[in-house]
């Protein structure tokens, strides 16, 4: 085979603006992981502590990740490539290196998988807001009701899935596939230029709702803030035993906890950014862009998501209800919140739940679908460079393979929970792993560092580039050890299952399923990626060395 097999850079598809690139960026980073996932784990990790580990996390491993993937990204895109099989194997002559990649491919579309299904949710209780069907239901109940309430299906006490839950599923997915098969600057791009507006609008009025609640009980809307940001708690953080007097947590789970909240939430370590940055031409800037979305999404986080759902649960539910909330899959966001909603009198109504529960949940949604995409887009970009599909037919794929894997995450409990633990959280610290191993001392550190720098509109400070060399990696495998040892090995073995429970029978089932699952769908990526090698897609990278990059 010969080159002309390659897209050749200008026919690759590009970002149609700058300030779209960032949007879709900070789509990208901002999603349920701020608004849902960041109070969970605050509350539930630490409080005061975790915020502390969490900014040192950022330091030293998501600011860094973040710039690498923005490197090798923009450097893969160059050669034609939007997915990391190509991409390392640009960094590389080592052909084993495009297998690795795989993984880049593959983790994004199992996060995608459950977390499209969450993001239905929030759709389907955005519309019921709106139409009243929440105002004055028991919240409790009617979570358990919208999820099906495992009504003993085939016999399984855990098959569950309401028919409702089912309908809003599907038009989640139907308008994901939409906007990816219209491409990438006129529909990632556009629903992030109408999008991220919307969201930091409805961010914005309800901080401003929360931070001006009348206290309950003598409780204000401040106290519930210093549950993050008390520093009474900071020395808890080097103390094993003090922490798990304050939190019942050791440190090292709060350190953990605080790393995996990091990359999740900055989206880094599955490949996603990666792809997006493929899009960007190669002398244009992704040193400030980076920092950009890094610093967007803090604020989305740590500013609106933290001052949302703690404060306001703190406000009406007091501390005890703000760790039961938080204590419980999904229960501070579906449950808690339209609770307090109910409480708090707007406009001359009694309750505010159609349109503070319209505003709560339509900006999680959004928050959620600008993610959603990002998720599906390296999946997207594998079928059309690797397998010369159109958009549309490998919208239609990806759309299959999400309906088909979907079904074990809505029917059987601990599925979902299996493939999260795998993916958005063991394997984030792992393919960040060897990414930073691959592009800091296989391609080098020296050649990094200047392909970062490539038309940056900033120098980065030097100490990042010992950052980057010594301290990510050496964390990173760190953490790979300590999480191997006390997390990953008892799920492996079936001890205790990811919260550190014992597994329940229809958890272990869940979890064999969901194994099987990530297992096929790893499997079928090798064999394409090796498929895609045999037509010679590889070919021209392969020969090529690192220092002929430009
Ligand atoms: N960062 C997003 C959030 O906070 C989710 C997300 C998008 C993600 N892409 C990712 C998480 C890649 C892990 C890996 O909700």
């Amino acid at each position: 085979m010969t080159t002309t097999d390659y897209a050749p850079p200008e026919e690759r598809e590009r970002w149609g603006s700058r300030i779209g690139l960032i949007l879709a960026m900070a789509g990208n980073a901002v999603g349920l992981g701020n608004f849902l996932r960041f109070p969970n784990q605050a509350a539930q990790n630490g409080q005061g502590a975790f915020m502390v580990a969490y900014f040192i996390s950022l330091l030293l491993l998501g600011i860094p990740l973040m710039w690498m993937e923005w490197g090798i990204g923009r450097r893969g895109g160059h050669f034609g490539f939007s997915t990391c099989p190509g991409m390392f194997q640009s960094l590389t002559r080592a052909k084993w290196v495009k297998f690795a990649g795989a993984i880049g491919v593959v983790m994004p579309l199992l996060i995608v998988i459950y977390y499209v299904y969450i993001e239905s949710w929030t759709l389907g209780y955005a519309v019921q807001s709106a139409t009243g069907v929440l105002t004055g239901d028991d919240p409790a109940a009617h979570f358990k009701r919208y999820l099906g309430d495992g009504g003993g299906f085939l016999g399984f006490e855990s098959l569950q899935g309401s028919w409702e839950a089912y309908g809003f599923f599907g038009i989640t997915i139907a308008v994901n596939l939409w906007v990816l098969s219209r491409g990438l600057s006129k529909g990632i791009e556009v629903i992030a230029k109408i999008g991220m507006p919307i969201l930091l609008l409805c961010a914005v009025a309800l901080v401003a709702r929360v931070l001006s609640l009348p206290d309950v009980d003598g409780r204000t809307a401040l106290d519930g803030l210093a549950i993050y940001w008390d520093p009474s708690q900071w020395k808890a953080l080097f103390d094993n035993a003090l922490a798990e007097d304050l939190f019942g947590r050791t440190s090292a789970i709060i350190w953990l906890a605080a790393a995996g909240q990091i990359f999740f939430t900055l989206s880094v370590g599955s490949g996603a950014i990666n792809t997006y940055a493929s899009y960007v031409k190669r002398d244009e800037d992704v040193a400030l862009t980076g920092l950009a979305t890094v610093s967007t999404n803090e604020f989305c986080e740590v500013i609106l998501g933290g001052t949302l759902a703690i404060p306001a649960a703190y406000v009406f539910t007091g501390m005890s209800g703000v760790m039961e909330g938080s204590g419980s899959n999904m229960g501070l966001a579906f449950i808690t919140m339209p609770d307090v909603f109910e409480q708090i009198p707007l406009f001359g109504q009694a309750s505010g739940v159609a349109i503070l529960g319209t505003l709560w949940f339509g900006l999680l949604f959004v928050a959620g679908i600008t993610s959603s995409l990002a998720l599906s887009q390296p999946t997207m970009a594998f079928f059309q460079d690797t397998m010369g599909l159109t958009r549309r037919k490998s919208a239609m794929v990806v759309g299959a393979i999400i309906l088909i894997f979907v079904q074990p995450v809505i029917l059987m409990e601990g599925v979902l929970d299996e493939i999260d633990y795998w993916a958005g959280t063991f394997g984030l610290v792992f393919f960040s792993t060897i990414e930073v191993i691959l592009f800091m001392w296989v391609f080098g550190a020296g050649n990094a560092w200047k392909e970062i720098h490539l038309g940056s509109d900033i120098r980065i400070p030097r100490i990042f580039k010992f950052i980057m060399t010594w301290v990510t990696p050496i964390v990173l495998l760190l953490m790979l050890y300590t999480w191997g040892k006390d997390v990953a090995l008892e799920v492996l073995q079936f001890r205790d299952n990811p919260n550190g429970d014992p597994y329940t029978e229809a958890g272990k089932v869940g979890a064999y399923v969901g194994r099987t699952l990530m297992i096929t769908l790893f499997a079928f990526f090798v064999v394409m990626v090796g498929v895609a090698a045999r037509r010679g897609r590889f070919k021209r990278v392969e020969h090529l060395q690192p220092e002929d990059s430009a």
